[in-house]
């Protein structure tokens, strides 16, 4: 045969090389260009509130990815064990993700919801208070931190820079947001709330209606992971894919 011919040709071995890989790459990468997402449309995901993505910045500035993950594997433990498997929009405001890669402690992916939050306060002050073989440090200065949002719209604004889609109106209403998800539902900035944020969590978090607090935030956080996606509507068979 003639491979004899480009096995004593260094250089056309090489060319040939180049061609035959970029067969490989071209029909792996091509379809790409072609469908408008890798990532599945679903009902309900939304850019996180102003409050919630305090809370993300607490988690994350904690180390809390340390000992949690928030990405439920397709495998029918975990699925029993933590609910539907993540998807990927579940993740796509995410900047960066919190998968993680260790669990020492639980998955956190569809945490929000599972507890009052009562529960998450004293669970987070002092973990075995209510989980008496708990090993999670306790994190009580959080509850005793002033939350900062003054930079609330430029954290906004920079995730927006990423593709996240915040609009002039959530950026412009920051601050008010972030003061109305921990006034009590009634108050007036709640409606305004909820219109730009579907599903809001609004509460009283730490337990203290005059101050707010780290601990608000992180709690508003938790409560809000994996319950914006609704699996009532979800068919992975595929009628999501536009
Ligand atoms: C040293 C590892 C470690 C760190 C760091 C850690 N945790 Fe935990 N976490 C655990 C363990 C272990 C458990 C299981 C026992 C328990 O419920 O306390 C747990 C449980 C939890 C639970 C309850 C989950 C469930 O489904 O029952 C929540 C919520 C939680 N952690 C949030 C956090 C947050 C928020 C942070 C960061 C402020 C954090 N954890 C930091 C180890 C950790």
């Amino acid at each position: 045969m003639n491979h004899d011919f480009f096995e004593k040709n260094s250089i056309v071995l090489l060319i040939g090389i180049l061609v035959a890989v970029s067969i490989g790459g071209i029909v792996q990468i091509a379809p790409l260009f072609w469908v408008s997402s890798t990532i599945e449309k679903v009902q309900g995901m939304r850019p996180y509130s102003p409050l919630e993505l305090l809370g993300r910045g607490i988690y994350i500035r904690e180390g809390c990815y340390l000992c949690h993950s928030q990405m439920i594997r397709t495998l029918r433990d975990e699925v029993e064990r933590y609910g539907h498997y993540s998807l990927a929009a579940e993740s796509m405001y995410d900047h960066p993700f919190q998968w993680g890669s260790k669990r020492t402690g639980p998955d956190l992916a569809r945490v929000g919801g599972k507890y009052s939050n009562q529960w998450h306060r004293e669970h987070l002050i002092n973990p075995r208070a209510v989980v008496p073989e708990s090993i999670m440090p306790g994190y009580p200065f959080l509850a005793k931190t002033k939350l900062d949002y003054s930079d609330i719209a430029a954290r906004m604004k920079t995730l927006r820079l990423t593709g996240v889609p915040y609009t002039d109106s959530q950026i412009k209403a920051a601050k008010a947001d972030v003061e109305a998800q921990v006034d009590d539902p009634d108050s007036r900035g709640g409606e305004a709330l909820m219109k730009r944020y579907p599903k809001a969590n609004i509460g009283n978090f730490d337990g203290d209606g005059k101050k707010l607090s780290e601990l608000d935030a992180l709690v508003a956080y938790l409560q809000m992971l994996g319950t914006l996606v609704d699996f009532t509507k979800f068919d992975a068979s595929g009628p999501n894919l536009r």
